[in-house]
């Protein structure tokens, strides 16, 4: 006897019934609408891309998490994408030359990582991707974070629920060469960073002593890990702080001008602990925090001006993040920004609700009435139950929180319907005939 069918979904994946459809399509409204407001056009990829795509760029991180695959009898290896960029620098790479610039694209695809599943981490999410590519100066850092920062508002979050974290990895490589780490173990030192709360501090210092830094320096690696700042800071206190230069630490200052300059300085702080563990990232990166540091991160970007030419496209500078929908989620929960379970304020509001008495017009009438206001545009609702009962219907139009009621009673007969304004709380009679203009007239 085979085994009885699963009632569960995967593990690390979700089943979204109606409520949390509503939730994920709130969440989504806000990215969509930031994302179009600040001028970028939405894209998509395939779920599944070649295998090679993601070894060639992405870093270890991704590389252990990947959902890879042969088709059965195949040859190609494929993985399902654990994360958009490598889709998006393909993309952009294929049509370099005819694509107008500068590329402003956003994407709120699903993706896959076989992580071990926990708080804020599943195997399957959604992650909103804002990419800004063709613009070298701050103001593409500036234009990807307002869209960031102008979503999360939207969905009721301040500047004290949450905090964008910056850090630049030139400005941090320059604090690492001071400190005796070699050019071309630079890469291995920001991922020694990226993974220093999963190690013992032993293996840090074995670690950090292999990329050449000796026991004091990696101390003071430890230290610029734990460097927070003001966005006010001067290129004097991040050199002070970090041991590099002034004239190294100008980049990150230049961007935090402009941040404060668009509005945005008292959303963020500068915090050395960040690094991004992707390889691809060449200048600032930042992830957005909740404000006490609890949680995992709720989005993560930054620079990667080398990747579109690492896919063959042109040399071509690029900034953007990603937002995944499980931390959001769960802060918005915490912070009384989504309603309960039961209640359906996120739900399609209907226009009207259709309840029919039960004689044999009225049955007739309910479906062509509903065709004819939904072929004018109403969302329209209608119960399948025959009941005397008029007063019970109309508690399922309430739950659902129907602007109107039509009942079709009595007074069909004399060709009226009874219609209930559930807003204004106000009832009339209505020839049938005019029905779906009466309703049209009233506004939304
Ligand atoms: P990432 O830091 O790997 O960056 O992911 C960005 C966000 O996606 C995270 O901050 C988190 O909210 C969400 N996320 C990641 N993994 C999971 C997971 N297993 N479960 C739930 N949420 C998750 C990137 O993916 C970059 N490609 C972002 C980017 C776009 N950089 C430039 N453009």
């Amino acid at each position: 006897m085979s085994a009885p069918a699963p009632r569960q979904p995967p593990k690390g994946t979700r089943d979204f019934y109606p409520p949390e459809m509503a939730v994920r399509r709130h969440i989504e409204k806000a990215w969509r609408e930031s994302s179009i407001d600040h001028g970028f056009d939405e894209i998509d990829g395939p779920t599944f891309e070649h295998l090679a795509l993601y070894t060639v760029k992405s870093g270890d991180g991704i590389i252990n998490e990947l959902f890879s695959f042969r088709r059965a009898g195949g040859e190609d290896d494929y993985a399902l994408r654990p994360e958009f960029t490598p889709t998006l620098a393909r993309m952009v790479a294929a049509r370099a030359s005819s694509l107008p610039q500068p590329i402003k694209w956003f994407a709120i695809p699903t993706h896959f990582r076989a992580e071990r599943p926990q708080r804020g981490r599943l195997r399957e999410f959604i992650q909103w991707n804002v990419d800004l590519i063709g613009v070298e100066g701050p103001q593409a850092e500036v234009d990807v974070l307002s869209t960031a920062v102008v979503a999360m508002e939207r969905l009721g979050l301040s500047h004290s629920d949450v905090r964008v974290k910056l850090s630049h990895r030139g400005v941090v490589a320059a604090a690492l060469h001071a400190l005796g780490a070699q050019t071309e173990r630079l890469a291995d030192a920001f991922a020694l960073l990226d993974r220093r709360d999963k190690m013992e501090p032993s293996e840090f210092d074995a670690r950090a002593l292999a990329i050449g830094l000796g026991a004091s320096a990696t101390t003071r690696l430890a230290m610029i890990a734990r460097t927070q700042l003001s966005i006010e800071s001067s290129a004097d206190t991040i050199a002070g702080a970090l041991g590099c230069s002034p004239t190294d630490a100008q980049p990150l200052v230049e961007l935090n001008q402009r941040l404060i300059s668009a509005g945005l300085g008292h959303w963020c702080d500068l915090d050395f602990g960040i690094v991004r563990g992707l390889a691809y990232y060449t200048g600032s990166v930042f992830e957005v925090h909740e404000a006490s540091g609890a949680e995992r991160a709720i989005a993560g970007g930054g620079r990667y001006d080398k990747l579109i030419e690492s896919f063959g496209g042109p040399s071509m500078p690029a900034v953007g993040f990603g937002m995944g929908d499980v931390v959001i989620g769960l802060l918005l929960r915490d912070r009384g920004k989504l309603p309960s379970d039961d209640d359906l304020t996120l739900l399609p509001r209907p226009d009207v609700f259709l309840v029919s008495a039960g004689s044999p017009e009225a049955e007739q009438l309910l479906p062509q009435l509903a065709a004819s206001m939904r072929r004018a545009g109403l969302h329209v609702r209608h119960t399948y139950k025959t009941t005397r009962n008029v007063g019970k219907l109309l508690s399922e139009a309430v739950k659902c929180r129907a602007r109107h009621a039509l009942i079709l009673g009595g007074e069909l007969e004399q060709g009226m319907i009874a219609w209930k304004d559930l807003g204004a709380g106000t009832q009339s009679l209505i020839p049938v005939g005019e029905v779906v203009a009466r309703i049209l007239a009233v506004p939304r």
